[in-house]
């Protein structure tokens, strides 16, 4: 038998930290339960001191979480952040409190202004700190990727000593070489007591492309944990992608002596789900989840994969639930048909929710042919936005063309129910929307993003509008909006973002 490596997401903690990644407690639950489907071993649920909406969301997924995975919650080396971290876990099931500090020249000198021997000091603090609390505390050795060896070494056998179950090197800023980093973590097996009875975990940053193969270098060196997100997101260039790592793993499995206990045929869903979520798209040649990843377009390859399909594919699509076939419902489909595809989707209703949802879902099927779980899945979000906006939309009408001055009417419900209605003019329709939405809701914002893109083939598609706005502050929000008219998708997509700026606000 192989090695088994513990799949820890961190989707909704490092993930989230993608400018305008961010998602409230509603949306991180659908995330976390995708992620029970995927068979996770680890969820990493949040930084609970940094908001009450984090702590909230650690509080409910664990909850939600049960045996089936350990929930973890982000500290850094702070007794206050830990004691917030152990109260937001204090239903889990399987808690683990994840502190540490940064253990680079960079981090103890420039951020921290401290020796190397405070640093120790105060790691091991942490550790047996949050040991009061739970018993599986997993530290991070911040940017251990740029570290000194022998003081990484020192630290990890120091916090192996004080009671960690699992130490995590973390490449934070995606530097080393993919051999060198797996030396580093071969380097700790050699010179750390007691390391192969506690967990080594890898956090790689992509900042050079090189996440994946980072994290493959740990798990080839010893690493039995590995850190990753879906579709790659995280700060700056992104995080591990956990379908790339397990679809690795998985691959070379005899060679790395690993294996992982993930439900693979659950990752399109996850990748259009995150992504759907946070607005964050996913490039059409992404590994494994890209629209590309498994189409072939010249005819040598054609010709190559219709004779055999490992010619040219390493996978198989429907490994990873791509390109499975899909049910296709139209106006003719009833409620059950409706229900049943969409406990396949991983969703359940009943009674009047079903009912509200299979009008809704009638309004689309009237206006196309086919509707797809695309189209479920964006009638799901849009659904979800609307039951969590702070202005609701009552109406909008737009005047346009040549050689006609764009006009916008925009009527908007305020939280307390006021109507009100606002007429202006813009140099396109959509300007002239924007801004009528702007005289009413008053809230200082850049819109920085405005992309539309269809959410399924055909001329009867509906359109999804994503938008970035950029507050006073310099915090970045995304809002999206479906609709077959994109005016409305527009309209929708901006005021969800404003309507996430306003609740963030309060
Ligand atoms: O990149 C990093 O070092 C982190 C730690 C908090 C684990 O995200
Ligand atoms: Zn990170």
């Amino acid at each position: 038998m192989t090695r088994k490596i513990h799949i820890f997401d961190t989707t909704l903690r490092d993930g989230e930290q993608s400018p305008g990644a961010s998602m409230n407690t509603e949306e991180k639950l659908v995330v976390a339960r995708q992620l029970l489907r995927l068979k996770v071993d680890v969820i990493e649920a949040g930084f609970p001191i940094s908001s009450p909406g984090d702590f909230e969301s650690v509080r409910r997924i664990a909850e939600i979480a049960g045996n089936d995975a350990v929930v973890c919650a982000l500290s850094r080396a702070i007794d206050k952040d830990i004691d917030v971290a152990a109260d937001a876990l204090k239903y889990a099931k399987r808690p683990r409190i994840h502190t540490g500090i940064g253990v680079s020249p960079s981090h103890m000198h420039d951020k921290l202004h401290i020796t190397e021997d405070q640093c120790l000091e105060r790691a091991v603090h942490a550790v047996r700190y949050a040991k009061r609390y739970v018993e599986d505390v997993q530290f991070y050795a911040e940017d251990a990727g740029r570290s000194d060896y022998a003081f990484l070494a020192r630290m990890i056998q120091a916090v192996i000593d004080a009671g960690a179950t699992v130490v995590n090197i973390p490449d934070t800023t995606g530097y080393s070489l993919p051999d060198e980093f797996g030396a580093r973590i071969k380097y700790l097996f050699e010179n750390v007591r007691g390391i192969e009875d506690v967990t080594v975990a890898v956090h790689c940053h992509n900042d050079l492309g090189m996440a994946t193969a980072l994290a493959l270098s740990g798990v080839r060196n010893g690493a039995t944990q590995v850190e990753c997100t879906i579709n790659g997101l995280g700060e700056r260039a992104g995080n591990t992608a956990m379908e790339e790592v397990v679809m690795g793993i998985r691959m070379h499995g005899s060679q790395l002596n690993a294996h992982t206990d993930v439900n693979t045929r659950e990752f399109t869903k996850a990748s259009r789900l995150v992504s759907s979520i946070t607005g964050m798209g996913v490039q059409a040649n992404k590994a494994i989840v890209g629209s590309n990843a498994f189409a072939h377009s010249s005819g040598i390859h054609q010709d190559g994969v219709l004779k055999k399909r490992d010619t040219y594919e390493i996978i198989n699509p429907s490994d990873v639930g791509a390109g499975v076939g899909q049910i296709v419902l139209t106006a003719r489909s009833g409620r059950a048909a409706l229900k049943h595809r969409l406990e396949e989707l991983g969703y359940e209703f009943e009674g009047t929710e079903l009912d509200e949802l299979y009008d809704a879902f009638l309004a689309i099927a009237d206006k196309k042919k086919e509707v797809y779980d695309e189209d479920l899945e964006s009638l799901l979000n849009e659904r979800d936005r609307e039951e969590s906006a702070v202005y609701t939309l009552e109406g909008v009408q737009v005047s346009c063309g040549f050689p006609l001055t764009p006009t916008a009417t925009v009527t908007l419900r305020d939280p307390e129910g006021n109507i009100s209605t606002v007429c202006e003019w813009g140099t396109g329709p959509i300007d002239a929307v924007y801004k009528a939405i702007d005289k009413i809701i008053c809230v200082e914002n850049d819109l920085s993003e405005f992309t539309i893109t269809s959410v399924t083939r055909g001329l009867d598609a509906l359109g999804e509008v994503t938008v970035r706005v950029k507050a006073a502050g310099g915090q970045v929000f995304t809002g999206r909006g479906a609709d077959g008219d994109i005016i409305v998708s527009s309209t929708k997509a901006y005021l969800n973002a404003l309507n996430r700026l306003i609740s963030r606000r309060h």
